[in-house]
């Protein structure tokens, strides 16, 4: 199966499939490099978020990396005090001047703070209309909180991002985005790295020449789920990204798709204590 290297949203943006995630990143040095290093290997997609305290790094770094504007997709999140419409829309220009930059591609609320992400999407909406998000979606929303959005909403998420990785394939939840015209988006792809040792990973690995972080971001492609691996290393930035010249068969898949185990490293969206 082969794999496009971007893929179409709902709303007619353009993201591409694979980028590099940057939580943990250190403002400073690390997360400026990591980023040169990521657009220099040929990524096209960062992803940060207000809570990650890098986003003025992150900025420098695009700027330093000399990659036109243009052609980078910058995705930003909103944390979860900032929700509620003036706060939102507060937040967001904080975030843009911090990112040095006049639009990003993708606003997401970060967590589906109870009884204030409908105000935090209204003004995501207002955000849209201004130009200054080119699209507008969720990250950690269960399919309850996507329903409720979905009653009052004038703009449908295009994308959700949540945790998943094999220990944690979220079928049910990919099947509700699916339904929905919802794209999937992975953090903690690669499960922190706690699962990078899995022998299963590592045999699959073996047939192709490629290490286990490289099956598993392979497997999030081929699941049509778009994949932000973190790696503030220049060698992994690269090795992440090299995963577009092998493919995995259906057996090797439904292998990998047995790892799951309900296991998150995150939080979990019904019991995150905001
Ligand atoms: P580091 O940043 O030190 O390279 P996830 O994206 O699932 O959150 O996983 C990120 C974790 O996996 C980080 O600890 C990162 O470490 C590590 N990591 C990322 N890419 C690789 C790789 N190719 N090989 C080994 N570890 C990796």
């Amino acid at each position: 199966m082969s794999v496009e290297k971007t893929k179409k949203l709902s709303n007619g943006s353009i993201i591409p499939r694979l980028g590099l995630g940057v939580w943990k990143a250190q403002d400073g040095e690390e997360a400026m490099n990591s980023v040169k290093w990521a657009l220099e290997a040929g990524y096209r997609l960062i992803d940060t978020a207000e809570v990650y305290k890098n986003e003025v790094s992150v900025g420098e770094g695009i700027r330093m990396s000399g990659v036109p504007r243009e052609e980078i997709f910058i995705t930003t999140k909103l944390w979860n005090t900032d929700q509620g419409y003036e706060s939102t829309l507060k937040a967001f220009d904080e975030s843009l001047n911090k990112l040095g930059l006049d639009y990003v591609d993708l606003y997401l609320i970060h967590w589906p703070v109870k009884g204030k992400y409908k105000d935090s999407w209204r003004a995501m909406e207002e955000i849209y209309q201004s130009g200054r998000a080119k699209a507008i979606g969720v990250s950690n929303f269960h399919q309850h909180h996507l329903e409720d959005l979905l009653k009052d909403a004038q703009v449908v998420p295009v994308l959700d991002q949540i945790e998943l990785h094999p220990r944690l394939t979220q079928e049910p939840l990919r099947a509700f985005l699916a339904e929905n015209n919802i794209a999937v988006e992975a953090w903690s792809p690669l499960g922190q790295g706690n699962i990078l040792e899995e022998p299963i990973l590592v045999e699959i690995g073996k047939k192709y020449n490629k290490t286990p972080a490289q099956v598993i971001i392979r497997w999030h492609l081929q699941n049509d789920i778009i994949v932000i691996p973190k790696s503030v290393h220049q060698e992994r930035i690269k090795q992440n990204i090299d995963v577009f010249d092998f493919e995995l068969t259906d057996e090797d898949m439904e292998q990998i798709n047995q790892l799951n185990k309900n296991e998150r490293f995150g939080s979990n969206p019904e019991k995150f204590d905001f």
